[in-house]
């Protein structure tokens, strides 16, 4: 047999049951917060159509998850639930006179993404929808839920930012960029926000070093994959131009010089010379706006067959200088209506976050960040939106996203439903639970250890078992007929508290001889005295 028919996917794991048992900490404390607050567990299918998630997201979207064909047609493993959800309510299949719906999920969830620590191509979400509800408060409990989930759990050191995508969609429409085009930008803005935050990243971790290895050897491939990547698009875009076939004015080709120091970044590293790969870093970011803002000025973004919205360059630059505010509100919200000024839909939606933003402190949620730059890879967005990071856990940092889609519901032919939801990655929980030592001790495979200890007693042994374990106790009896000696010391293995060892003297009188473990004091009592005997034990008494 091949070996290789073994190895796992890449991006796929197993989970031994000390692994789940993490998992299932974390998803019972989720559960209890969720139910605590009213929401109710549902689930939906692992793979849907592969239209449902692209109707929103494009076909751009295709690269990024699992895509199969069958008798139906085209079909997708779900890399999210809230599309699911959407569907489930635009279809009729929940009780809509019970506004605003709240629902919960937890579920195996499937990407097509690069795998590294923290990312895998299956991972599982916790999630929640408030559905019916078009007000702040809504929003804030939202938001309050996450925060009440991590405190739960323990965790500290979260940081939560708050963003708005009302805001920037009606900069955008104020602009007179077309509202579908706003949804195909979108993405690309995500995805190079989410570019500058890394190579942000990077450059803290170097310049805060001063020898040494700053970086893992994942990460500094990773930085030197995202340099590359953007010399690779310059240089594209420089031959267009000395073939005559850019779009792009010859005027900027200064901006685009080459920089040969990109090919040497390992060997700089090697070196020591951190401030050097800083500047290479700085420049590179700044090479990716310019370039995005030249090809969104000159080439456009298709929206549409045959429509293409070409941002001016004014517009682009006014984009970014909203999407750097950031701060605590009182200080980001004078800054936007600085810059964005007060009138019309702006105005209103600018109001719209404020609302949301207050009614947060009612929940007592504080210590948040505003974050314009939050625009979220997923189109859906059309309100507040919100991420929360463990800064500790590097790259994959991002355990909690969300915010409000109030268009959702109806695009897919329901009634109009405003909408608001959240999901946490629960392995990215985990982990973070692993860094800060937050995870609890393992819970043995069982309290009391049940050693028969001929086989004439298997029967009364196993009966009593079960009568054991009808009052509630954790009871393994043993079912490998091993010596007393080897049977005591599994029992050790295995975590037991106590161990009931039958013989044939238990067996005539209708006795068991109840072991503590750790003092070795043995007593013979009657069933129903053992019974009480062992809870007492458990409970932490003396037995
Ligand atoms: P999302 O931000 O794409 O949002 O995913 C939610 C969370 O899933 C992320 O914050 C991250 O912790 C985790 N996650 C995503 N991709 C991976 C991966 N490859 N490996 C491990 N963890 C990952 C959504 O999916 C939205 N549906 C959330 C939402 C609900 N918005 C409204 N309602």
């Amino acid at each position: 047999m091949e070996k290789s028919i073994l190895r796992l996917p890449r991006g796929l794991r197993d989970f031994p049951p000390e692994e789940m048992a993490k998992f299932s900490y974390v998803e019972n404390k989720i559960r209890r917060v969720l139910e605590l607050y009213g929401y109710q567990e549902v689930r939906t299918p692992i793979f849907e159509r592969f239209d449902l998630f692209a109707l929103r997201s494009g076909e751009e979207i295709r690269s990024r998850m699992f895509v199969f064909s069958t008798d139906e047609g085209e079909m997708a493993l779900r890399p999210e639930v809230t599309a699911p959800i959407a569907r489930m309510v635009a279809t009729g299949k929940l009780d809509l006179s019970k506004k605003p719906l709240k629902i919960y999920y937890i579920g195996p969830c499937y990407r097509y993404d690069e795998p590294q620590a923290g990312r895998y191509r299956e991972f599982w979400q916790a999630g929640v929808e408030l559905i019916g509800s078009p007000y702040p408060e809504a929003d804030a409990e939202v938001i309050r839920l996450a925060t009440r989930v991590l405190e739960e759990l323990g965790l500290e050191g979260y940081v939560l930012r708050i963003g708005d995508m009302a805001v920037i969609r009606a900069f955008l429409t104020q602009e007179g960029v077309p509202e579908e085009a706003v949804n195909r930008i979108i993405g690309p803005l995500d995805v190079l926000t989410s570019s500058l935050d890394k190579l942000r990243m990077y450059r803290e971790k170097l310049s805060e070093a001063n020898s040494g290895r700053p970086l893992g050897p994942d990460k500094l491939s990773d930085l030197i994959r995202r340099c590359d990547e953007i010399r690779r698009l310059k240089e594209e875009e420089l031959l267009k131009m000395d073939a005559g076939e850019s779009l792009i004015p010859k005027a900027y080709e200064g901006l685009l010089e080459p920089d040969p120091r990109v090919y040497r970044l390992k060997e700089l590293y090697e070196e020591g010379s951190f401030d050097e790969i800083c500047d290479v870093l700085d420049k590179k970011a700044e090479e990716l706006v310019v370039l995005t803002k030249l090809r969104w000025a000159y080439y456009g973004v298709e929206y549409g067959p045959g429509q293409t919205y070409k941002m001016p360059e004014e517009v682009f630059d006014k984009l970014m200088e909203l999407m750097s505010i950031s701060g605590p509100g009182d200080e980001a919200l004078p800054a936007l209506e600085k810059l964005l000024g007060r009138s019309g839909q702006v105005g209103q939606a600018l109001s719209r976050f404020e609302e949301a933003l207050k009614a947060l402190s009612w929940f007592g949620v504080e210590g948040f960040t505003v974050d314009m730059s939050i625009v979220r890879g997923l189109e859906y967005y059309t309100g507040t939106v919100f991420e929360i990071d463990f800064p500790f856990l590097g790259a994959q940092k991002q355990v909690c996203g969300g915010g409000r889609y109030d268009k959702l519901v109806e695009e897919f032919g329901g009634p109009s439903l405003p909408a608001v939801g959240f999901a946490f990655g629960v392995d990215r929980l985990v982990l973070a639970l692993e860094r800060s030592g937050k995870v609890p001790p393992a819970r043995p495979r069982c309290d009391v250890y049940v050693i028969p200890i001929s086989e004439e007693v298997l029967d009364y042994a196993i009966r009593a078992s079960e009568q054991l374990r009808s009052s509630g106790l954790r009871t393994e009896v043993s079912l490998s007929r091993r010596k007393l000696r080897e049977e005591l010391s599994i029992a050790d293995k295995l975590g037991a508290r106590l161990a009931i060892i039958i013989g044939p003297r238990e067996a005539e009188e209708g006795k068991l001889t109840v072991r503590d473990l750790e003092t070795r004091e043995q007593v013979s009592l009657p069933l129903k005295e053992a019974i009480r005997h062992v809870k007492a034990a458990l409970a932490g008494g003396k037995t």
